[in-house]
């Protein structure tokens, strides 16, 4: 019998506000986190999606928490991972962010032609040290040679799984309902999946999780 897991999904990009009104932030749609949640609730797992600002409307059975910056998504993720036996960080999140945020709207001539920057944090690095027992799940979207790259993320991010996909495809990555990735595993040659719509990725992502979660431990 199919054991019940608690998974954890991050979707969507982060945005780094300036002030109220002006941001940093990318082409993440959440399209991808979105679909593996559905995935997931359809198995009948028990979902947790955390959402950076994308208008999608919830998958049926999946509790969403709604986040903006990188920051609010670590400490959201921080917060969940106690109660998860899977992750999945499908989320986009901003690398940098304004050292300055202003709670009121910059007039143009107050604000400089040059933004300051500092790194946010890397989640999975940061959450790393707590994995224990759980499946880690990561995405690589590429613009190079996504292999490379996604194997390169594996290993420094801690991961068992790494989903890699070419952004620059047009029917792959960003904003499109379908995907062309390839599955990048600790001791398993890599596995191209055919192009695809992203809920049957979704669905792929949830069965490589199933099949990879610890044995239940023995009663008593
Ligand atoms: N990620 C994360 N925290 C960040 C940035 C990324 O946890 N601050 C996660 C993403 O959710 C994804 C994986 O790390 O699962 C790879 O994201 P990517 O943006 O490709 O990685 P970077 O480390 O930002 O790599 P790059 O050198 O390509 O900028």
């Amino acid at each position: 019998m199919l054991k019940n897991m608690k998974i954890l999904i991050t979707a969507g990009p982060t945005r780094e506000h300036l002030d109220p009104v002006r941001f940093l932030s990318n082409r993440s749609t959440g399209k991808m986190g979105f679909a593996i949640a559905q995935a997931a609730a359809e198995r009948g797992h028990t979902v947790t999606l955390v959402a950076g600002p994308v208008s999608l409307p919830t998958p049926e059975h999946v509790l969403r928490v709604d986040v903006v910056s990188a920051l609010d998504m670590l400490a959201a993720v921080q917060r969940l991972l106690p109660y998860q036996d899977a992750l999945v960080m499908s989320a986009a999140v901003a690398d940098w962010r304004p050292t300055e945020a202003s709670a009121t709207k910059l007039k143009k001539a107050e604000m400089r032609p040059v933004i300051e920057l500092e790194p946010n944090p890397d989640i999975l690095k940061t959450i790393r040290s707590q994995k224990g027992q759980r499946v880690f799940v990561g995405f690589a979207a590429e613009t190079g040679d996504p292999i490379a790259e996604a194997v390169r993320k594996l290993e420094t991010k801690g991961l068992d799984l790494i989903v890699a996909n070419d952004v620059t495809q047009p029917d792959a990555g960003f904003a499109v309902d379908t995907n062309r990735v390839t599955f990048i595993a600790v001791a398993e040659d890599p596995r191209s999946l055919p192009l695809q719509s992203k809920i049957d990725v979704g669905r792929e992502i949830v069965a490589w999780v199933e099949r990879h979660l610890p044995p239940p431990a023995p009663p008593g």
